[in-house]
């Protein structure tokens, strides 16, 4: 396992020119679930996803000389543009506890500049697109000052890593098309300090994969994900579930490869499921889907049965249903979506997305 702990990025000379990056980085939805955790942000079980293309946040930061020394990091926040100091907060906290990776930082005024291509209280969750557009522009920062990750493959490794320590699910974000995260046998470099990319082991058919995410609630989830894996550790089902993860990666490795959608949305929806029912016998027990979640996974299911299109479904640790279909079905799907799924939707509101390349820098 490789540490990233480095005392010698440390700026020698008090001439810093200031400088700043700019990096868009996409959300991702797990296929195989992360749901479990343990030590400084590794998981209980290996986990991969697609990665996104239209649900982004773009982040910027800028760092100049810091003018007074002092503890900690030294840090402004703007989000679309205004000051948030509950999500600077976050944020400072976050990169003091990464100053053993990135020591240079505590030399540093940073401003950060974030904002999300989807409404905040969309009930989408950011941490993943977030905390991996974060890490990536950290890495460009050492890059530049001290010429340590002009290799793609280390810079995107140790930026994968440190979005990891960020949000655990925010490590396979750095890759495009889909990323495994977790040691798993079969998968030769799989680890569970990053993620690794996964382009060249799925069929083109899931390249072009369609998720469109139907809005069921926009309100802020009562559980957060973190305190969601903290249950796990108390659940009955926490063994057998980390055995089921790794069983249903092992069935679902050759689908990818092969383009089987039948295993793929058989092995996707019991996962959702399987998620959701993690969260139903944790202590205390807790409900993240509604009414019209069920709604709309009844009518999702009877579409399929009717038409025999390809159509699946996916939950993340929240209400809003993902909808995941081939591009060749497009034609079939979308006014299904629209007649029978979007009337479901809070204000009718939902986000078309697809299968994408990855981060980017801007
Ligand atoms: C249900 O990555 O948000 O989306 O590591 O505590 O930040 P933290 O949790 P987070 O958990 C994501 C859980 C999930 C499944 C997944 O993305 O694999």
């Amino acid at each position: 396992m490789q540490d990233y702990k480095n005392p010698k990025l440390i700026l020698e000379s008090s001439a810093l020119e200031p400088g700043k990056f700019t990096w868009q980085s996409p959300s991702n939805l797990a296929i195989i679930k992360y749901w479990g955790k343990h030590g400084r942000q590794l998981p209980q079980n290996p986990s991969i996803s697609f990665t996104l293309n239209s649900a982004v946040t773009q982040t910027q930061i800028e760092y100049k000389q810091r003018e007074e020394a002092g503890h900690g990091v030294s840090l402004e926040f703007f989000f679309h543009g205004e000051p948030k100091p509950e999500f600077g907060e976050k944020q400072k906290k976050f990169l003091e506890s990464i100053l053993d990776i990135f020591p240079f930082l505590n030399q540093m005024d940073l401003t950060i500049r974030s904002g999300n291509s989807f409404p905040h209280s969309s009930g989408i969750a950011s941490s993943a697109s977030s905390m991996s557009a974060l890490a990536l522009c950290l890495c460009s920062i050492e890059d530049k000052l001290f010429g340590t990750l002009s290799d793609d493959e280390a810079f995107d490794r140790k930026a994968s890593y440190v979005a990891r320590l960020g949000s655990g699910s925010a490590c396979r974000s750095v890759y495009g098309t889909m990323a495994l995260w977790g040691k798993f046998g079969e998968v030769e470099g799989s680890d569970d300090t990053v993620a690794i990319p996964m382009e060249d082991h799925v069929h083109p058919l899931f390249k072009t994969f369609h998720d469109d995410i139907l809005i069921v609630s926009k309100s802020e989830k009562s559980v957060s994900s973190r305190a969601g894996h903290g249950l796990m550790e108390q659940n009955p089902f926490a063994a057998p579930r980390y055995q089921q993860a790794n069983q249903r990666l092992h069935e679902l490795l050759p689908a990818l490869r092969q383009g089987d959608l039948e295993t793929f949305g058989r092995i996707t929806e019991n996962e959702a499921l399987s998620l959701h029912a993690l969260m139903m016998t944790s202590n205390p027990s807790y409900i993240l889907m509604q009414p019209n979640t069920l709604e709309m996974i009844n009518r999702l299911r009877a579409f399929r049965e009717d038409t025999g299109h390809p159509v699946y479904f996916s939950l993340d640790a929240g209400p809003n249903l993902h909808v995941l279909y081939p591009e060749d079905a497009i034609h079939a799907i979308r006014p299904f979506i629209e007649e029978e799924l979007v009337p479901l939707c809070e204000e009718d509101a939902w986000l078309p997305d697809w299968v994408g390349e990855g981060p980017e820098e801007l």
